[in-house]
């Protein structure tokens, strides 16, 4: 097992719905750590680099529309396994199909709308990162907490 760095995007929805601490709470709850955070507006180009699986779908015109309407808040979280982690913690696509106790499931009713973002891979993870953040905005720091997230054997 590995500690991974994924990239998660609170989406306009999020910011507008006033659920950013709700959102981050939940990360921080499960024991992932934030090691980067910015707050800013997605420009078309932007969308068009982070989406670059989607800018040919029909839907990506209203995706782009609505990922650029307003403040997002980008974040670089850490921890063992986060990327299937924070999938997981995130739910499915569709608010109304994602699985309760998720964050999708519990908080939305959107298949657009749907709050937050994160990396779906290894690969996925690095070039987000690297589209958002200067490597010297993703920040190394110990914590307290650190010897409470797992045990030795399983980082
Ligand atoms: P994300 O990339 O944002 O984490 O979401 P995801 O993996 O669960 O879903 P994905 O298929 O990658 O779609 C990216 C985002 O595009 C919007 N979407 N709209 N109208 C549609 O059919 C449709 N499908 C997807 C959603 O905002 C989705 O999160
Ligand atoms: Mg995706």
């Amino acid at each position: 097992m590995s500690i991974e760095r994924s990239f998660v995007l609170l989406k306009p929805d999020a910011v507008a719905r006033r659920l950013v601490g709700e959102i981050l709470g939940r990360f921080e709850s499960k024991g992932l750590k934030i090691v980067a955070m910015k707050m800013l507006t997605v420009t078309k180009e932007l969308s068009k680099q982070h989406y670059a699986e989607h800018v040919q779908k029909p839907f990506y015109p209203m995706l782009e529309e609505f990922i650029t309407s307003g403040p997002v808040v980008a974040l670089a979280v850490e921890g063992p396994q986060a990327i299937a982690v924070i999938r997981a913690m995130l739910g499915g696509t569709n608010g109304r199909e994602a699985l309760l106790g998720t964050i999708r499931g519990d908080l939305g009713l959107s298949r657009q709308m749907n709050l937050v973002h994160g990396s779906d891979s290894a690969d996925a993870a690095a070039r987000e990162l690297a589209i958002y953040f200067q490597p010297h905005e993703l920040l190394t720091y110990a914590s307290s907490l650190d010897p409470w997230t797992c045990a030795g054997d399983e980082k």
